[in-house]
């Protein structure tokens, strides 16, 4: 595992989105596994930028991580929304190689289909992901063994509370969703994880310093051959 803590969240950010960039360059028809939530919002933008400075994803396959069950792609809140606004809406990924979880079909069948689909896309090149503050990747929460499939999963009271800030109610966050699976993540080639602010530091220092354990999925990533963790300065203050 390799870990960078930079300075500031900006170079973290960009120091991320040079990697995802230059994965691109050597090999442009890349699957990347992408993520949403805050932290990759600035890493979307400064994608666009090297877009806008000659990158091309013309040739990229992608793979979103999650959905919310009960929101239509079309929902502001949706995940699929969020990738349109953030970095689809702004490059040259054509729109049938792009993949998310469906939040309005229903929701077991919506993951088989999902996780059938990985198959056929997969190996994902790149897994991207943000850290839950309570050690989640995807939405694969604490108690997620190491091998769990593409599923349905209940989302924890604190996360339903962390993702509130996107709504404009709490009761609003849907309680569900579909996740790739812990398995399909660790499957994939090579796994960049972004952790940036305060609020993540202690998850971090649980994922790096802690015990291998469901109690913190982002503790599987130890178990990846080829996992680089990115952080800035704030989210790094823990690790020993
Ligand atoms: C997003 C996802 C989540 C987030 C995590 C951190 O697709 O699967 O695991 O990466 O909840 O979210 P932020 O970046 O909002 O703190």
């Amino acid at each position: 595992l390799k870990l960078n803590v930079h300075k500031t969240t900006e170079q973290a950010i960009t120091a991320a989105a040079r990697l995802i960039a230059d994965l691109v360059a050597i090999r442009p028809n890349a699957v990347l596994g992408l993520a949403t939530g805050g932290t990759m919002e600035p890493l979307y933008t400064r994608l666009v930028e090297f877009h806008r400075a000659g990158l091309s994803f013309r040739r990229v396959r992608t793979v979103n991580l999650d959905e919310y069950v009960g929101l239509a792609p079309d929902h502001p809140n949706s995940y699929h929304s969020y990738m349109q606004r953030h970095f689809f809406d702004h490059v040259d990924i054509p729109e049938d190689a792009i993949h998310i979880p469906r939040g309005d079909v229903e929701p077991d069948r919506a993951a088989a289909e999902y996780s059938a689909l990985l198959d056929r896309v997969g190996p994902v090149d790149l897994q991207l992901l943000g850290i839950g503050a309570n050690g989640h990747i995807g939405f694969n929460e604490p108690g997620t063994p190491v091998n769990a499939p593409t599923r349905v999963v209940d989302l924890l009271p604190d996360t339903i509370s962390a993702n509130a800030r996107f709504f404009t109610a709490e009761e609003q966050v849907p309680s569900q969703a579909v996740t790739m699976g812990t398995a399909a993540i660790l499957a994939a080639r090579s796994v960049l994880a972004l952790a940036t602010g305060p609020a993540k530091a202690e998850s971090l220092a649980a994922a790096l310093d802690g015990a291998i354990s469901p109690d913190c999925p982002a503790s599987y990533l130890r178990l990846h051959p080829s996992c680089t963790i990115i952080a800035d300065r704030t989210a790094g203050a823990r690790l020993g």
